[in-house]
């Protein structure tokens, strides 16, 4: 009984194997319009030893995605998917080259703590795009630099909170300068050792005048006659509490945030409230910006929502931003380690 069990199952997976070995790469060639205008859209260029199976992982990928958008059609999921520059990529290189959020740091920072304000009763709804609190997204490129591109959002929001002029900040200066804190450059690197190394450094320049590469190989050349930011330190919401985050973002401006963000679902996410089952609230990857809040309808559970600004430009989800799910038991880890600096 049971020897013959396990021999079923030995069978199942040979079979499942010699599938993946002997199939021949067979291309929809009625896809191949579809696949050229991606192609161009995307500047897309490869070798042709590489095409081929370049074309096999987009084709698998537009099928998920068909598959995910025709669940949601009928009621099964709150968010779509869709096709963007990633299509071409396995969920697992996209994972590599994209989520740069690194919480190996032996020396942990100790940030000051976010105490909820008492008498404050947070509004239901927040967003700070309306209010000039916000740079249009930004690309980070093939570089896991994600973190800096989170920091960069928070400093920019509290340095309008206290001057009223919006200016964007240089993520190259932090990718370059900023590896005494316990930055790894484009290997990735941690918030609030972005904040503290400002206050190190006294000043962080424009992204004006130090712009964006994308590279981490050039050296440090911070230039204080362009300094166009400062903090003291910063403030660690408490971990896990998405009501304090709440009353963070209702209270200060944007916060940084770090989130599990290595599924296929935010590879190829669109538009809606995004609720992945499989997401985690500790193994987080990736940093980004929470800019607010709201509800799809009514302020309900389920329809509630994070408005989180992303680095991977206006190509990928909701033209930039992704709509995550709040207060659904700290979902993909959104109030794990959430801070902004201290200006
Ligand atoms: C900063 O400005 C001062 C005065 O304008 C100038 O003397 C100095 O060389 C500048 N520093 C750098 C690094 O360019
Ligand atoms: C940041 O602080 C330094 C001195 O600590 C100052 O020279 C610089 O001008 C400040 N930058 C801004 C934008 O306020």
């Amino acid at each position: 009984m049971q020897e013959s069990s396990v021999k079923m199952r030995l069978s199942l997976i040979l079979s499942t194997l010699c599938v993946a070995v002997f199939a021949a790469p067979s291309l929809d060639p009625q896809l191949d319009k579809h696949w050229n205008l991606w192609k161009s859209w995307h500047s897309k260029d490869y070798h042709h030893t590489e095409e081929g199976w370049r074309r096999m992982i987009w084709e698998k990928n537009l099928k998920k995605i068909e598959l995910h958008n025709l669940e949601h059609s009928l009621g099964k999921h709150s968010y779509r998917l869709g096709m963007n520059h990633f299509g071409d990529m396995t969920n697992e290189e996209y994972r590599q080259l994209m989520n740069g959020y690194r919480r190996r740091s032996e020396k942990k920072l100790l940030g000051s703590h976010f105490l909820e304000p008492n008498n404050f009763e947070a509004p239901k709804q927040v967003d700070w795009r309306t209010q000039g609190y916000v740079t249009p997204v930004k690309d980070q490129g093939q570089c896991g630099s994600c973190w800096a591109f989170s920091a960069t959002g928070a400093m920019e929001g509290q340095m309008f909170r206290k001057t009223g002029k919006l200016v964007s900040l240089s993520e190259q200066n932090l990718v370059d300068c900023s590896r005494p804190e316990g930055n790894e450059g484009c290997n990735g690197g941690l918030m609030d050792q972005a904040f503290q190394y400002i206050n190190d450094n006294h000043g962080l320049d424009s992204e004006a005048s130090y712009p964006y590469l994308g590279t981490d190989d050039q050296p440090c050349h911070y230039d204080p006659n362009n300094s166009a930011a400062n903090d003291t330190g910063f403030m660690d919401v408490p971990s896990g509490k998405e009501h304090a985050l709440m009353k963070a973002v209702a209270a200060v401006g944007p916060v940084s945030v770090a989130i599990d963000a290595g599924h296929e679902s935010f590879q190829f996410y669109q538009s809606g409230i995004y609720y992945e089952k499989d997401c985690s609230s500790q193994d987080l990857d990736h940093g980004v910006l929470v800019v607010g809040y709201g509800f799809e309808g009514q302020d309900v559970d389920g329809k509630k929502y994070w408005i989180v600004k992303n680095s991977w430009s206006e190509k990928w989800g909701d033209k930039g931003y992704i709509y995550m799910a709040k207060d659904r038991k700290n979902h993909c880890g959104i109030a794990t380690a959430a801070s902004y600096p201290l200006v």
